[in-house]
């Protein structure tokens, strides 16, 4: 009941935002290269040691203290503390930097990373169709470690020019409670291994196949987004460090200068006596 009277304020507030957002994915249009960025239709799967340009990294992943089990009758566990070494492949990939940087524009920044541990049965607005409201924006799934067989991630691979659009439809299916899940044309179903790397367009349509996996996924997700758009976003859009709500910590042993880190918003960086942080 309490979502049904919130229902009109949701969708003008999400319908205002989309004229917000073409006005950005427009410029991104002009600007950027997506032919060039190897993400025909929005995605591109690989693994994480070969778009990170790290051999063995996947392995180290899984033998830190990144691999974590939700706590007790908990589905999913959060983390925002991620280690150096990680933060270090990111920044200092070339394939990492091309493909978002085509994909995106000139003014693409990293905007969140963190870690997400999965118990499959586990989120019942993901599982709809959607996509994620703030139009071109890439997420990084680096799936260092599985345990059984784990959901995967259905996709409608959309080519550019594809200008953000509210999806009344799936919306109000979502804002309801009853989310879409039918199966539809053109959809690809991305499926797990361990050290697995999904990179895709969040803006194309895609939903957490949840109810079909029996398993675990161990997952640390990066975001990247045009840096001019999430500011104009912020607080009214799930963008941002710390996914808007929060700044996050970059660990002081990173090995790089990071004012020379062309994917760090430079503005958003902090340095005090307790080390790095980056947001708002
Ligand atoms: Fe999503």
């Amino acid at each position: 009941m309490k979502n049904l009277l919130k229902l009109p304020k949701n969708l003008s507030r999400r319908y205002r935002m989309a004229r917000l957002i073409e006005g950005f994915d427009r410029k991104a249009d002009s600007l950027a290269n997506p032919q060039a960025s190897g993400m025909p239709g929005g995605m591109h799967k690989s693994t994480i040691d070969e778009v990170l340009e790290s051999p063995g990294l996947a392995e180290r992943m899984r033998n830190s203290e990144l691999r974590q089990l939700p706590a007790e009758g908990k589905r999913a566990y959060f983390s925002w503390d991620l280690p150096g070494f990680l933060w270090n492949a990111l920044l200092c990939s070339d394939t990492l930097h091309k493909m978002v940087t085509n994909y995106l524009g000139p003014d693409v920044r990293i905007d969140d990373l963190y870690v997400k541990t999965v118990l499959d049965g586990y989120d019942s607005t993901s599982e709809g169709w959607h996509d994620d409201n703030v139009g071109y924006r890439i997420k990084v799934f680096m799936v260092f470690d599985t345990e059984g067989q784990p959901s995967g991630t259905v996709v409608v691979p959309t080519d550019r020019p594809s200008i953000y659009q509210v999806r009344l439809t799936d919306e109000l299916a979502r804002m309801v409670k009853k989310p879409k899940m039918d199966s539809r044309s053109n959809q690809q179903l991305v499926s797990y291994n361990a050290g697995d790397c999904l990179i895709f367009d969040t803006n194309i349509p895609h939903r957490g196949d949840y109810s079909n996996g029996q398993g675990i996924r161990y997952c640390v997700i990066a975001e990247f987004i045009d840096r001019k758009k999430a500011d104009a976003l912020r607080g009214r859009a799930p963008c941002g460090p710390g996914q808007g709500r929060h700044r996050i910590k970059i660990p002081a042993d990173l090995g790089i200068d990071l004012a020379l880190c062309p994917l760090i918003d430079q503005k958003l960086v902090s340095k005090n006596k307790n080390g790095i942080t980056y947001g708002y």
